[in-house]
């Protein structure tokens, strides 16, 4: 008989059944932020998720962050179940959320040193990140000598300190002018390309979503349902304003639209 490879391959983060209610203490009431989410991401993917504002993106990434719990179904990475929060998942908040106390490298050695690294074995591992994301020579600045984006870079270095295996990025350039933001979009990218990490990418910004993503979530409003998952059949690098990128825009925006005045 024929032995073949399993032609299934198997994510590598697995999404089932996700829903999470939210229960008030005071008076009991609920609030149902995600309903029955399932997906897969593939090692090495880029995925966008893509919603009317509170319909439970942040809470999801929480979620598969280990820093908040689902309310019933089953997330796994590599096919073990997410208990709890783990380097292996990196996370970046809209916010840059560095210690302004400490200087960029020490804030980027800070995951490193939690695990238990040496100060100085730490500085010296973090060196490569600081290139790539092209701080080295600010590297002793504090956060508030920084303009917003050096800050994001900074955050973005102390996630990749880590190694993790999946990136997940709360809106991490939504505080951040035009021109700056498509300057990291390309920079992700080029790191992206490079260090193959697997992205999970929230952004309210339809043009960021289609010029980044493999596939892009789009979801329902509350409660964030998967309302429809595009694949992203563009060659990189990518044009902004293509007739093909205008034409997926128009189609994703129209979704969007959809969820704005169906409740
Ligand atoms: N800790 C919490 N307690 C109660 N309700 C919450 C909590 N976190 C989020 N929610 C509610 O869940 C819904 C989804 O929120 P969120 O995940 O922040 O949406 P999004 O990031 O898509 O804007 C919102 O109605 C929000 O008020
Ligand atoms: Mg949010």
């Amino acid at each position: 008989m024929e032995v073949r490879d399993c032609d299934v391959k198997m994510g590598r983060l697995n999404i089932k059944n996700v829903s999470r209610i939210f229960t008030k203490k005071e008076d009991g009431s609920r609030t149902e932020a995600l309903h029955d989410i399932s997906f897969d991401v593939q090692d090495g993917e880029f995925i966008c998720l893509l919603g009317p504002s509170g319909c439970g993106k942040t809470t999801l990434l929480r979620i598969i962050a280990g820093l908040e719990t689902m309310t019933s179904g089953e997330i796994t990475l590599s096919g073990v179940p997410i208990t709890g929060p783990d380097p292996k998942r990196g996370m970046v908040f809209q916010q840059y959320s560095l210690f302004p106390w400490r200087t960029v490298i020490d804030n980027v050695t800070f995951g490193l040193e939690m695990q238990g690294i040496k100060k100085d074995e730490a500085r010296r591992q973090v060196e490569k990140y600081l290139e790539l994301v092209g701080l080295g020579q600010f590297k002793n600045s504090y956060p508030h000598e920084l303009s917003g984006g050096m800050q994001q870079r900074a955050a973005i270095a102390r996630a990749f300190a880590n190694e993790p295996e999946i990136l997940l990025m709360d809106e991490p350039f939504g505080a951040l002018d035009a021109q700056t933001r498509n300057t990291l979009q390309d920079e992700l990218l080029k790191i992206w390309e490079q260090k193959q990490v697997t992205f999970l990418f929230v952004t309210h910004s339809v043009d960021e979503a289609v010029f980044l993503s493999d596939r892009l979530i789009v979801m329902t409003s509350r409660p964030g349902r998967i309302k429809e998952i595009v694949k992203v059949e563009l060659p990189r690098p990518r044009s902004r304003t293509s007739p093909e990128v205008n034409r997926l825009r128009d189609r994703v925006l129209k979704l969007l639209k959809e969820e704005r005045f169906s409740r």
